[in-house]
């Protein structure tokens, strides 16, 4: 997948996706990254970006033509059907549904604004969608664009290692993971669950879905809600609930 960053600050992006499963994936070539500076299409030799706003108030806003010429630029290099997407705290939250939906394009264009944002006639003319990655406000769009590029990796057919799998992860399945544990058996007293040590993997296979149900139901009933389950499920969880509301107050959750 190509990915088409439109930054101030391209060392940034680069630096925060070149290690681990993103760095890998770009050395393999499953991704690609290209940035696009709209100071390189400043039109004075200062390469200035920004300006006051009309209407005063405090901060700067970045103007419309850099950012319209680094844009047409990065869509005119991208592979056909790119959309460009503007990270904002405005745009539609994202989540993983729209990222599985996202990964099956060939590229995408990421426009990360700075100061008190962009002039909105760009935005108007030529962003396709703007996503949110939360209700909060960053300082710049580059930590956004990370986080889109690092989410939309992982989903690229060999991108994880083969012990790795993005299938069972927390929203894949419209359920929260399962707890994972790891050697030793035993770690400050407190021991493994007894059937990830018995190579049952029938009875595995039962109890990380009987997990994976009964968190999605104690932390994000929100994502239940939304999910069918199947009959084998609606007794695992019920299964679960019954344990979980005979236990002591205080006991361990799982
Ligand atoms: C300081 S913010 C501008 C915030 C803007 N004045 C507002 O309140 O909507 C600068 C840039 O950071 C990025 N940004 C900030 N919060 C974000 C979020 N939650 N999701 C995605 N991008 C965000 C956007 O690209 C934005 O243009």
């Amino acid at each position: 997948m190509q990915f088409h960053v439109i930054t101030l600050f391209p060392e940034a992006v680069r630096q925060m996706l070149g290690c681990g499963v993103t760095g890998r994936a770009l050395k393999a070539g499953l991704a690609s990254l290209r940035t696009w500076n709209p100071r390189d299409y400043a039109e004075d030799e200062r390469g200035t970006v920004d300006d006051r706003p009309f209407g005063g108030g405090p901060g700067m806003v970045m103007m419309a033509e850099p950012v319209s010429l680094a844009i047409q630029q990065a869509r005119t290099a991208s592979p056909q059907g790119s959309r460009v997407v503007y990270l904002s705290p405005q745009g539609r939250p994202l989540n993983q549904h729209r990222l599985v939906a996202a990964a099956r394009n060939d590229g995408l264009v990421l426009l990360c604004g700075r100061y008190e944002g962009i002039d909105e006639r760009v935005l108007a003319d030529q962003v396709d969608e703007e996503w949110s990655i939360g209700d909060y406000v960053l300082s710049g769009g580059e930590l956004a664009a990370a986080v889109v590029m690092d989410a939309l990796i992982r989903l690229l057919p060999g991108a994880l290692g083969k012990n790795e799998s993005a299938e069972q992860d927390s929203f894949m399945q419209g359920l929260l993971d399962c707890p994972h544990y790891t050697r030793p058996e035993r770690w400050r007293g407190q021991p493994v669950p007894q059937v990830l040590r018995s190579g049952d993997h029938g009875a595995i296979e039962n109890w990380r879905k009987r997990q994976a149900l009964g968190r999605t139901w104690r932390r994000r009933p929100d994502l239940l809600a939304r999910r069918q389950l199947s009959e084998d499920e609606q007794r695992l969880l019920q299964d679960y609930i019954d344990d979980y509301n005979s236990r002591p107050r205080g006991a361990d959750e799982e």
